[in-house]
């Protein structure tokens, strides 16, 4: 498989195979001196359908080797039309992945096991279900986690209960094997009419004393979906969350993150699923659809505020530095800073005009109509990312975006962005601390140029230094074997 890849939105650094369809992240774990990445894959075709696990692995989170197909539904067996979500622990001799068994016959996906004593290579499948039924009054159920704690092996599973509230379940065991119900371990507040109806693929995150608690809201029929994260702490085996719900991203196309704790490190690894923001037949003739997002660090703040940064291995991706430019603009003058692959990872300190939205325009087209802006807006204090003009094509979602950023209405201080595109994905890092992912198509394949602008009348400064990014060579999921 060529290096670099001909589809000019097909991303070259983010973990994808180069065909097919994929969504969630699964089964993050690091084991036998590899981060694993598994992800839910349709081998067959670039639609949700028939869900596989594949499998990535990497000693570095930089060169990713494909690994066997590591779960395939089994016809006529439990998970005869779709191996779901879910997670995978080691005990250091074997890796145990957990997930959710689907049939279109029932409406719940039970949790069940598959063991590899291969590292990965091949896996065998529990002839049972592990946890055959969920707990009466539940209405959704799927995607488990499971983790270490206290001695003690626990595990949350998605659901939905039926007065309308949103609940992560709680189990626990001590061989991975017999598991104990503990009820749930929260849940969303009231039945709104509005709220999340589930949570997909709870994800829980301990830091010390305090631990924070990542929920994909599902909605039934196509409603918006989103990913929160709520701080807050364990309590006699209930999470007391510290705030309400926040976005964990800013951005339309982020959904169902996982989490892997790096052994030995105080460490959170996520990375999530960035849907396609253009219509199923343009999937159809591109051949794929989906990506994952980058590694990301995920920390929390003193004051309890969840912090995402591109994992620090990334910087490994950057070739030489292509510029480094400083200066201002006022409307009249918008300055080009220079020009950028269609890759590349940058780093800004943009003092904001507190008179109108100022920032970055990546310019996409010679004729400069098509363009993603990333500004910061000092009237409603937040940063804006705009793909109005990024996408001519009609089968694409346009809209503007935008992440709260206080500093954005504060003279004379700058607020520090890392901007990380991959021909199709944007990730908007404000200050290490919020993010905001999106995809865009641009129409053409020629150089694209970076310019300072702003909209108000006064003026903005720029520091900017940007790299492009070293393309990987990321090959197909291989096919499965059989233990
Ligand atoms: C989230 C999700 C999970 C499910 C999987 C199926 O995107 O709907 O709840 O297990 O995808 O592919």
């Amino acid at each position: 498989m060529s290096t670099s890849p001909a589809d000019p939105h097909l991303p070259a650094v983010h973990l994808r195979p180069p065909r097919n369809w994929i969504n969630d992240p699964n089964g993050l774990v690091f084991h036998d001196g590899y981060y694993h990445v598994f992800f839910q894959y349709n081998p067959h075709g670039p639609q949700h359908a028939n869900m596989h696990w594949g499998h990535y692995r990497s000693p570095d989170l930089i060169n990713w080797e494909p690994l066997p197909v590591a779960l395939t539904p089994t016809p006529g067996g439990y998970d005869a039309d779709g191996c779901y979500s879910g997670n995978a622990v080691s005990d250091g001799n074997r890796m145990v992945a957990f997930y959710s068994a689907h049939r279109a016959d029932r409406w719940w996906q039970p949790v069940t096991t598959a063991e590899s004593h291969d590292n990965g290579h091949t896996w065998t499948k529990r002839p049972h279900l592990l946890i055959p039924e969920p707990p009466a009054g539940t209405t959704m159920y799927r995607d488990p986690y499971v983790w270490r704690q206290d001695e003690r092996w626990r595990m949350l599973v998605g659901s939905a209960l039926d007065d309308g509230r949103a609940a992560a379940q709680l189990y626990e065991s001590d061989d991975l094997e017999h598991w104990t119900y503990r009820g749930p371990f929260h849940t969303s507040d009231t039945a709104t009419g509005t709220g999340p109806i589930g949570w997909e693929c709870p994800q829980y995150a301990t830091f010390g004393d305090r631990s924070a608690l990542i929920l994909s809201d599902w909605t039934p029929q196509g409603g918006p979906s989103h990913t929160s994260v709520v701080p807050g702490r364990e309590k006699d085996g209930r999470f007391e969350a510290a705030t309400a719900p926040v976005p964990l991203d800013h951005g339309p196309d982020f959904y169902a993150p996982a989490l892997l704790k790096v052994p030995g490190e105080d460490r959170w690894l996520m990375w999530g699923w960035a849907w396609e923001a253009r219509d199923h037949a343009w999937a159809h003739e591109a051949g794929w659809a989906g990506v994952l997002t980058l590694p990301r660090e995920v920390s929390l703040a003193a004051d309890g505020t969840v912090l995402q940064r591109p994992a620090r291995e990334l910087l490994a991706l950057r070739g030489p530095r292509i510029f480094n430019g400083t200066g201002h603009v006022t409307r009249h003058e918008p300055i080009e800073i220079g020009q950028v692959g269609h890759t590349f990872d940058l780093t800004a300190a943009l003092v904001p005009d507190t008179t109108g939205t100022s920032g970055l325009r990546l310019i996409t087209s010679a004729d400069g109509s098509e363009y993603l802006d990333i500004g910061l807006d000092p009237t409603a204090g937040r940063l804006v990312v705009d793909r109005t003009h990024a996408s001519p094509d009609v089968r694409a979602r346009g809209g503007a975006y935008v992440a709260p950023c206080p500093a954005a209405a504060r003279p004379n201080v700058p607020v520090e962005l890392r901007v990380i595109v991959d021909r199709s994905i944007a990730e908007v890092y404000l200050a290490d601390e919020q993010v905001l992912t999106l995809r865009f198509y641009p129409s053409t394949d020629g150089p694209w140029r970076l310019q300072a602008r702003t909209t108000g009348s006064g003026r903005s400064e720029f520091a900017v230094a940007a790299w492009n990014l070293a393309p990987q060579d990321i090959r197909e999921a291989q096919p499965a074997r059989w233990a």
